[in-house]
C-alpha cells in the first residue's frame, strides 16, 4: 500500500526547516548506499550526524509521531532518524530496493526496514522531473507531493527517483521498522482502524458495534505485533 499523508507541515513550517536544511554540509549522496544502489545514485545528501540533519530530524520524528493517521498506517516500532538529499542539474537514483537492514553508524541502532518514507521539502512547481516512482503490486505510480506532505510505501517495493531538470528537489526521507511486520496484515489493521473511526463518527465512541470493533483490532494487533 502506498499512502499519501498531507500536510505533516505546513508551507511556513517547511520554509523554516529548509533555513536550516540549506546551510548544511551538503555532500556526495553515496555516503549511505549500499553496493547496488551506489551504482544507481547520483544526488547531495547532508551527513547522517552533522547537526541540520539531527536537528530537523527530531523535529519530524516528533511530527510523525503526533500524526494520527502516519501512526495508523505505519504502526511504528522505530523509526530511524530521516536523512536529507538534494538533486539538481539532471541528478537522479535509478531503479533499487532499499537495504533490509539499518545500522547506524557507530551507534546501536539497527532496523529491518519494513516501510520507506519520503518527506518533500520543495514545492513541486520549483522543480521539473524528479518523481519518486514506485512498483506497487498494482503497476507503476509516480509520485510527487506539495511540500510538507508525506509518501509512505512498503521497502521491499523497487523504486526510482526520475531526473530533475531544471531547479532543485529537497526531501526528507528514512525508514522504519513497524510493530507489524507483513504489509497485508499492517493494511489491514488499518482499513479496520478507518472504518471504525468511521462508525464512531457516526453512532458515538459508546456504540456497541464500535467498542467490538475497537476491541477486534486490539485482538488483531496482539496476534500481530512484535514489541
Ligand atoms: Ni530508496
Amino acid at each position: 500500500m502506498l499512502l499519501h499523508v498531507p500536510e505533516v507541515f505546513t508551507q511556513d513550517e517547511v520554509a523554516l526547516l529548509r533555513e536550516t536544511l540549506d546551510a548544511g554540509p551538503w555532500s556526495d549522496g553515496n555516503a549511505t548506499s549500499g553496493h547496488q544502489s551506489a551504482l544507481a545514485k547520483r544526488n547531495m545528501q547532508l551527513p547522517e550526524t552533522c547537526p541540520e540533519a539531527l536537528e530537523i530530524g527530531l523535529v519530524i520524528r516528533q511530527a510523525l509521531e503526533a500524526n494520527p493517521m502516519f501512526v495508523a498506517a505505519a504502526l511504528p516500532h522505530t523509526i530511524y532518524p530521516p536523512l536529507f538529499n538534494r538533486y539538481e542539474g539532471g541528478q537522479a537514483f535509478g531503479t533499487h530496493v532499499d537495504n533490509a537492514i539499518r545500522q547506524q553508524r557507530g551507534g546501536p541502532l539497527r532496523i529491518r526496514s519494513d516501510l520507506s518514507a519520503t518527506l518533500f521539502l520543495s514545492d513541486p512547481d520549483d522543480y521539473d522531473g524528479g518523481e519518486l516512482t514506485i512498483q506497487d503490486t498494482y503497476g507503476e505510480q509516480s509520485v510527487k507531493l506539495p511540500a510538507g506532505d508525506l509518501v509512505l510505501y512498503p521497502s521491499r517495493s523497487l523504486h526510482r527517483v526520475t531526473p530533475v531538470t531544471r531547479g532543485a528537489r529537497v526531501c526528507a526521507f528514512f525508514w522504519l521498522q513497524s510493530l507489524v511486520r507483513d504489509d497485508a496484515a499492517r493494511e489491514t489493521l488499518f482499513q479496520l482502524d478507518v472504518a471504525t473511526q468511521r462508525v464512531s463518527l457516526d453512532k458515538g465512541p459508546a456504540d456497541q458495534a464500535v467498542v467490538e470493533l475497537t476491541g477486534v483490532y486490539h485482538n488483531l494487533l496482539r496476534r500481530w505485533a512484535e514489541v
